[in-house]
């Protein structure tokens, strides 16, 4: 019988090495005339691991990492194909402390089936939650969804029950299902693991999300720097297609749900919600105004539910195990996980999917093991390049979308950028301005103009020119972007800079300001 050796595919594990361990792997196989089944799986994760080698044994599987191909001889010497001793050893994967305390909700298959094998996600509970939401009615499935308390994972944490009932309720010939693959905050992949380890997951919430509210249609707009992910969600697509898990009458139900992948060009504001439609629409990516919202007014003018990758790639367990069952993890109005995406100047990298409550030192210390440099923790950002600064003070913040916001800061889409006591905040704080200026769609002139001006007034602050009136200015300038912008692009850009300012004001010269004054 041949053994079961896993490689990842996952796009981190391929850029450290991956695709030459596996086919070092299979190569020396043959010389040695051993049967294996070499499966290319998505990631756990645990990016400091990677290329993450498992092989399946009697005792479950046991992982060996970071492996390289210069270490495959020595891997079979050891006999790792039956699970031997070897100094790249690390035990039962499930044992891993990193692996072993998450709660995978989302991410339960991700790393462990091949990701383009519809067998292997039905073996592993996959199209349970569609089986269910085929035998209710729309309004319960909307209800399961409301009940399990899931936030918009995309950034704005919006009820994404709430969402789906207003589109429900809104009569049209056409309804569309859209999903934001854009990802374009910094820090953040955990849109990209599950598109990449389980695509069918979100195939699965998509199709339900149509069921749901009457929409036949469904668009994945993926940023086009993702090829690995639009490789793997064609490829379940139209393994869906062939076995009958989309087209015009879903495993012989008469419901009807279509699915098409389109590549965005790589525009950050393409993530913003109308600007997505507008691209999905062959025009360029401006913001829209509101209202009309999109589940009024959304793609071609049509009632739309638009949600992030991780969002609806959640609502299968919650059609599988009920609303409920969702709704018991998380904490407040908190429900649920969330996929913490650690990254920066980080010892232990990668993708922690927790219940919510876990706080930020935890995430940072327990998992994270500190930083890569050895050095103090100085800052991190969470929640994208629109995210505040936070600073040591506030690492036992429990990760909850309220605590957050009591600090004036954001969870966002769960990504955690590191930096170590070498960073210049001032410098971030330029960085976030100058970010928005090149980023900017340019229809509101608080962003458009306030970006660039914001880039300039620090320049003047950094090279110590009219201190006092600079920073005094970058207060005002900000205060009108915040309250004056169209879209979060010019609004939240302010978070970055002013938490910068405020938590480390000597960085922006308060010293040198206080004796001038
Ligand atoms: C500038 C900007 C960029 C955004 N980028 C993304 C993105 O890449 N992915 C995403 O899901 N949401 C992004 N959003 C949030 C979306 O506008 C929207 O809130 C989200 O797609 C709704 O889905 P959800 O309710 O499931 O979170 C962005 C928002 C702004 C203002
Ligand atoms: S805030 Fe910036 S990105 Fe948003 S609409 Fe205004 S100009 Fe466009």
């Amino acid at each position: 019988m041949s053994i079961t050796v896993y490689v990842p595919i996952d796009s981190s594990a391929l850029s450290l090495g991956a695709e030459k361990v596996a086919k070092a792997i299979a190569a020396e196989a043959e010389t040695r005339g051993v049967a294996i089944n070499l499966v290319r799986n998505g990631s756990r994760g645990l990016f400091w691991l990677e290329p993450l080698v498992e092989v399946e044994t009697s005792k479950g599987r046991i992982a060996y990492g970071p492996v390289q191909a210069k270490d495959v001889p020595a891997l079979f010497d050891a006999d790792f194909l039956k699970g031997g001793q070897h100094a790249l050893s690390l035990g039962p994967t499930e044992e891993i402390p990193y692996l072993k305390n998450q709660e995978r909700l989302t991410n339960a298959r991700v790393g462990i089936t091949d990701p383009v094998s519809l067998d292997d996600y039905l073996t592993h509970e996959g199209y349970r939650g569609l089986k269910n939401a085929l035998k209710l009615a729309p309004a319960d499935i909307v209800k399961q969804v409301t009940d399990s308390g899931l936030r918009g994972r995309g950034g704005a944490a919006f009820p994404t029950g709430i969402k789906w009932n207003t589109v429900l309720n809104a009569p049209a010939d056409q309804k569309y299902i859209v999903c934001n693959a854009d990802e374009g905050d910094s820090g953040t992949f955990s849109d990209r693991m599950i598109m990449e380890g389980d695509p069918f997951v979100l195939i699965e919430g998509m199709t339900i999300a149509g069921l749901a509210v009457g929409a036949t249609q469904g668009y994945i707009y993926l940023r086009v720097e993702y090829p690995h992910a639009y490789k793997n969600l064609n490829a379940a697509i139209a393994a869906a297609y062939k076995a009958g898990y989309l087209g015009k009458s879903i495993l012989g139900s008469g419901k009807a749900f279509d699915l098409e992948v389109r590549l965005g060009a790589g525009a950050y504001v393409c993530g913003e919600e109308t600007a997505l439609l507008e691209s999905l629409e062959g025009k360029r990516g401006l913001v829209r105004f509101k209202p009309p919202l999109p589940a009024i007014e959304g793609l071609f003018g049509k009632p739309t539910v638009i949600n992030n990758v991780i969002s609806l790639a959640s609502v299968p367990i919650i059609l599988d195990k009920g609303g409920d069952y969702y709704r018991d993890f998380g904490m407040g109005r908190s429900r649920g996980t969330l996929p913490i995406q650690l990254a920066g100047n980080i010892k232990r990298p990668g993708l922690i999917e927790k219940a919510f409550g876990v706080t930020l030192r935890e995430i940072l210390y327990d998992y994270g093991g500190g930083s890569a440099t050895g050095r103090p923790i100085r800052a991190v950002q969470v929640g994208g390049p629109l995210g505040a600064f936070m600073p040591e003070s506030q690492f036992d913040t429990p990760l909850d979308y309220e605590a957050f916001a009591a600090l004036w800061a954001v969870l966002g889409h769960g990504g955690i950028v590191v930096f170590d006591d070498t960073v210049d905040m001032a410098h971030m704080a330029r960085y976030a301005m100058e970010f928005c200026a090149e980023e900017s769609c340019g229809k509101c002139t608080p962003c458009r103009i306030g970006s660039t001006r914001g880039v300039e007034v620090l320049d003047k602050i950094i090279g110590d020119e009219q201190r006092v009136a600079q920073l005094a200015l970058l207060r005002d300038l900000s205060d009108t972007m915040l309250n004056g912008s169209l879209c979060a692009l010019g609004g939240m850009t302010p978070y970055p800079v002013l938490s910068a300012l405020n938590h480390f004001p000597e960085d922006f010269g308060a010293a040198k300001t206080e004796q001038a004054a």
